[in-house]
């Protein structure tokens, strides 16, 4: 499966698209998650599903995944509202997540539904349509105060930005094409996640080097980034002053076993100092995986995990939400780690 094309602005843009980096410090293979955070599982499964139109599995009774074109992911994860109430994130709005429609007019119906649905689905602001040099767009705060954004964008999403360099094969395996959804909204992709650091260039070259990030800049003060994904992360220089409280909002990425997991680690704290990481967590069992946080330079938190290829794919292969938290649905199996290969590290349904 290839990524995409580069077309007449990127190559008037051609400078600045650089190919994933040679030797990243760290091998990990795939984008597979950003973090929302809710106050009731139930309520916000009910939400992602029958108004924004995303595939969701209730992974435990406190969490979820949702995902939409693409195996990159939303992991919901229930905190509690005092929880919520704690955390003051004055940053969330340049923490959303963008879904695409492709023609202005579905943007503008999209709005007009939200304001129509505001009461039953407990939406806290539907903003006016805000017009750039891409398209329509508007915002939508969710019950839990997360924040989606519904924009124009190309069929590919963003994927045209970038050549034919990523394979997305594991990013899109699984993927229901045939479009079955009776849900309120039906955007097409999940196109981004957003994140905002304080100096683009310096947080550029941490990106690069430490993850490998693929990056275009399209801006002096805004540039995207995919590591094998269909789904990019939208990342725009900011000058919010409080960046803290970050931890539960991180975003993820894969690894092909926990001792790839444990030397990651490692080189997160040889390298500490060098790239200016603030907090470096232990290993723990986060959401149903081995792994650990760290937040960077920007205060922004990122997650090492342990997971197959195609990261959370294979808990939408479990014929809806799991019964045991974070293990298949599948008899006789305790462990989704029984179910790899042990070549590839993919997953591989036994029932299929
Ligand atoms: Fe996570």
């Amino acid at each position: 499966m290839k990524c995409g094309s580069i077309n007449d602005y990127d190559l008037i843009q051609a400078r600045s698209l650089l190919l994933k980096s040679q030797n990243p410090l760290l091998d990990v293979h795939f984008l597979s998650h950003g973090h929302a955070t809710l106050k009731d599982v139930d309520e916000s499964a009910q939400f992602y599903r029958d108004f924004l139109g995303l595939d969701v599995v209730k992974t435990s009774p406190r969490t979820l995944v949702a995902r939409l074109g693409s195996n990159t992911v939303i992991v919901g994860v229930t905190i509690g509202e005092k929880g919520l109430a704690k955390a003051h994130r004055p940053w969330l709005e340049n923490a959303h997540f963008g879904f695409d429609m492709v023609m202005a007019d579905e943007v503008k119906e999209a709005r007009e539904l939200s304001l129509e649905n505001r009461a039953a689905f407990k939406i806290q602001n539907v903003s006016d349509i805000v017009e750039s040099d891409e398209g329509l767009s508007f915002m939508l705060v969710d019950q839990d105060g997360n924040y989606w954004q519904i924009l124009e964008n190309p069929v590919a999403g963003y994927s045209d930005h970038f050549g034919d360099t990523c394979d997305t094969g594991p990013a899109l395996r699984g993927v229901d094409v045939d479009d079955q959804r009776t849900s309120i909204l039906k955007p097409r992709l999940m196109s981004h996640m957003t994140c905002e650091v304080i100096d683009l260039q310096k947080s550029r070259e941490f990106y690069e080097e430490m993850f490998g990030f693929e990056i275009v800049q399209l801006n002096p003060k805004r540039m995207l980034a995919r590591l094998n994904s269909v789904a990019v992360i939208d990342i725009i220089e900011t000058d919010t002053a409080v960046r803290e409280h970050k931890m539960h909002n991180h975003m993820g990425f894969d690894m092909a076993g926990p001792e790839m997991v444990d030397a990651a680690r490692e080189i997160i704290v040889e390298n500490q100092d060098r790239f200016g990481f603030r907090i470096i967590h232990k290993i723990s069992a986060s959401h149903g995986s081995y792994g650990f946080t760290f937040s960077d330079l920007d205060e922004n938190a990122w997650q090492i995990e342990d997971y197959p290829s195609g990261g959370y794919y294979w808990m939408f292969e479990q014929g809806g939400d799991l019964k045991n938290p974070f293990q298949p649905n599948i008899e006789g199996v305790e462990d989704w780690h029984d179910l790899l290969d042990p070549e590839t590290y993919e997953y591989r349904n036994p029932s299929k």
